[in-house]
């Protein structure tokens, strides 16, 4: 017995890690373990023989296993240690400034387009950017044979043979929102709708997916005046100035009657834009009252009900305001880039406490 002793307590001691103390374990006190075999033995024994071994025996396996859940403890203990030496982490060191991340100009502008609106009491409706045909064009009074289709540089989504959904597209514009959100709210209803558009176009003003926010306010008395007070207390707030100077040009969507394409005042002098003063004019958007067919299609009745709705390109006016001459490079994730035109990530655009600081 001081040998079985000897040896596994000597075992228990070196055992590197818990799967070996489950070995030792096993060999010493399992059920077939040495112990277990000298406890058998017990039966040969006689009656005084058996009186001293017996409780030395379990004595023994006390000890053993109480050498086990002590080793086992210390295992644990140790490593605890040793992840906490590993782990190590001085909290109170400044982050790295190279690691700080900043929001893509897309990100900040539509935060300060959608704050402006929200101001006005427009909420942020969304869509789908793969859409069907019907929702791009058709429910917003683009016919099949109509040149706008061709215009729009559509991207049409593959169809295998035999698939009988109807046909999607990568959505040309936010108009759609503009059907599906009088299809959930009805009328009346006053929605922005920001996000990714598509077209097959490429070139220093032209990325094949950019942004545009749609606009949408429908009730029983809206007119163009509330279009252009609307448009023109958005460009004032946006562009952070007094005054601003609009200029509707008489244009044509098929999905607004009469249509307007709109234009504000401004200079270009030494290449840097000037908002609201000298004399040229930069387009911003298309606009116009939302056609009877259009409002039928988003199920609305147009003899009850009239609205404005407007479409404008994010990234343009993002352009502008920031002074950013290519809009591929905002697709092209450079980090260099993004540190010249990225904003903190921790200041919300307000109209209260600034929209570009
Ligand atoms: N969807 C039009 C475009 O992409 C913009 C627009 C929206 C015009 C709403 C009028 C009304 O060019």
């Amino acid at each position: 017995m001081d040998d079985l002793r000897e040896k596994y307590l000597g075992q228990i001691g070196g055992a590197a890690d818990e799967s070996a103390l489950e070995d030792i374990r096993i060999a010493a006190v399992g059920k077939k373990g040495e112990v277990a075999l000298k406890m058998r033995e017990l039966g040969k024994m006689t009656p005084e023989e058996r009186q001293i071994a017996g409780p030395a025996l379990n004595a023994l396996k006390d000890e053993i296993n109480s050498a086990l859940a002590a080793k086992k403890a210390a295992l644990a203990d140790d490593a605890l240690d040793a992840r906490l030496a590993d782990e190590w982490l001085d909290v109170s060191l400044p982050a790295r400034p190279q690691r700080q991340g900043t929001l893509h100009p897309i990100s900040q502008v539509t935060e300060e387009v959608t704050a402006i609106f929200a101001e006005m009491g427009f909420s942020v409706a969304e869509g789908p950017r793969i859409d069907t045909d019907w929702y791009n064009f058709d429910a917003l009074n683009i016919p099949g044979h109509h040149p706008a289709r061709a215009e729009m540089d559509t991207f049409y989504m593959h169809r295998a043979e035999g698939d009988n959904r109807p046909p999607h597209v990568l959505r040309t514009h936010t108009s759609p929102v503009q059907i599906r959100s009088m299809e959930a709210t009805g009328a009346p209803t006053r929605i922005i709708c920001p996000g990714g558009v598509y077209r097959a176009d490429y070139d220093q003003t032209h990325t094949p997916m950019f942004h545009q926010v749609e606009g949408l306010a429908i009730d029983k008395d809206i007119s163009m005046a509330n279009l252009k007070w609307v448009l023109e207390e958005f460009v004032k707030s946006y562009f952070e100035v007094d005054g601003v100077d609009l200029r509707f040009r008489a244009s044509h969507f098929p999905f607004t009657e009469p249509s307007a394409e709109v234009d504000i005042r401004c200079s270009w002098e030494g290449g840097t834009l000037k908002v609201g003063e000298g004399d040229d004019w930069l387009e911003i958007l298309g606009s116009g009252m939302v056609h009877p067919k259009v409002l039928q299609a988003g199920g609305i009745d147009p003899e009850e009900w009239q609205g404005f709705a407007f479409g404008m390109g994010i990234d343009r006016i993002a352009m502008l305001k920031y002074g950013i001459p290519d809009l591929r490079a905002f697709f092209d994730s450079d980090l260099r880039w993004l540190r010249h035109y990225g904003f903190s990530a921790l200041d919300m655009p307000t109209l209260h406490g600034g929209l570009s600081r």
